[in-house]
């Protein structure tokens, strides 16, 4: 029988990450906060193809990679499955068939291995992320989060609480940065190849900030920016002028990010909270990266940004939240299900 209110929690514990709810399969172990290996299977070049995510395509790429990247993960990590002591899989949010890949495969080995199943968040997954950064990492602190799906400021309050300071009123950075890509007829992944482009390019057109004037709350916004960004390209169009794609890119990129960072800071400033943090696909971004940490010195504050490849999916995130949520005994049953949306809060 699989009884979770049997299991006891254990001083760092050997918890394995598993991540499917996109296009990478991902595995990852840790110890305690010590990251041993991440692993990461991707169906990127396959998507890029079809210039985006193809839920079936997914599904089939996780079922075929999960055995071959948890094995991997386990061998780097010189770990042998005996010594797990918990498992921790994105139960959401995500497509449903990825997700379901994973999690199938997380009740197996928990049951078969009789150890906690720890459900996680995808989002809050990118929150963790910091704790293997810094190992004395703890709350409180500010983060910056920006993905393909969310775009917020929050004040993580405790390892389990946050509030959220702001966020967009519509579309995601990520997104907003994808959409920018194909208009600007750049491969998918989107955001890699702006930021890629706008390298050559300069901050010389007149774009709309990503930020709602005249809030009463802190908001982001940018689906005019995006719409400014495509009006550019066929205005220029259509009157037969040449526009040049590199400075559409990175005026685009400081419209999308400045905000973004300058939001952050006036935020830990006002909360005089010391440490910010920050994850999420759209983190990898160079600029933003070095944005945020200029801003954040000049604040004199404490910056914790994971490495590009810990602020895009990967399954060191999900198991950095999976011991967060197992010392907090939060186990999962075996009939938990997938979920294709979960709210921030
Ligand atoms: O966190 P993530 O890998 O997946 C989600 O949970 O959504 O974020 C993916 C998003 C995509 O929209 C992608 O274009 C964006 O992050 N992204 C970037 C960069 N790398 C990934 N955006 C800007 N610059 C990058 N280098
Ligand atoms: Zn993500």
């Amino acid at each position: 029988m699989y009884d979770i209110a049997s299991f006891k929690i254990k001083k760092d514990p050997v918890i394995l990450g598993l991540e499917s709810s996109c296009d990478e399969t991902a595995a990852a172990v840790i110890r305690g906060r010590k990251l041993l290996s991440s692993e990461i299977i991707s169906s990127a070049t396959e998507q890029s193809k079809y210039g985006g995510v193809v839920p079936e395509i997914a599904s089939r790429a996780h079922t075929e990679a999960v055995d071959e990247v948890v094995l991997r993960a386990l061998k780097s990590a010189n770990v042998t499955v005996n010594e797990l002591d918990a498992v921790a899989v994105t139960y959401g949010a995500g497509l449903l068939g990825a997700l379901l890949v994973g999690l199938s495969f997380a009740k197996s080995l928990a049951y078969s291995l009789n150890i906690p199943l720890v459900a996680v968040n995808h989002i809050r997954g990118h929150l963790a992320a910091a704790y293997l950064v810094d190992k004395n990492l703890k709350p409180p602190f500010v983060t910056l989060l920006a993905s393909g799906g969310h775009t917020a400021i929050l004040h993580t309050e405790s390892y389990t609480e946050f509030s959220v300071l702001g966020g967009t009123c519509d579309d995601a950075a990520g997104e907003a940065f994808d959409k920018v890509a194909r208009v600007l007829s750049l491969p998918y992944p989107g955001g890699v190849n702006v930021e890629r482009l706008a390298l050559g390019g300069e901050n010389k057109i007149k774009l709309p900030q990503a930020l709602v004037k005249n809030s009463d709350r802190m908001q982001f916004s940018y689906s005019g920016l995006k719409t400014a960004v495509i009006n550019h390209c066929h205005n220029a169009e259509q009157k037969g002028e040449k526009f040049n794609p590199a400075d559409v890119a990175c005026s685009f990129q400081h419209a999308a990010v400045d905000p973004l960072v300058k939001k952050t800071v006036e935020c830990a400033k006002k909360l005089g909270v010391s440490t910010v943090t920050a994850g999420g696909g759209v983190i990898a971004n160079g600029y933003l990266r070095s944005a945020l940490s200029e801003a954040c010195k000049a604040a004199n504050l404490k910056l914790v940004l994971p490495e590009k490849g810990f602020c895009t999916d990967n399954a060191a995130m999900i198991a950095a939240e999976g011991l967060i949520q197992y010392n907090a005994c939060n186990f999962a049953q075996l009939n938990i299900n997938a979920k294709a949306q979960i709210p921030l809060k």
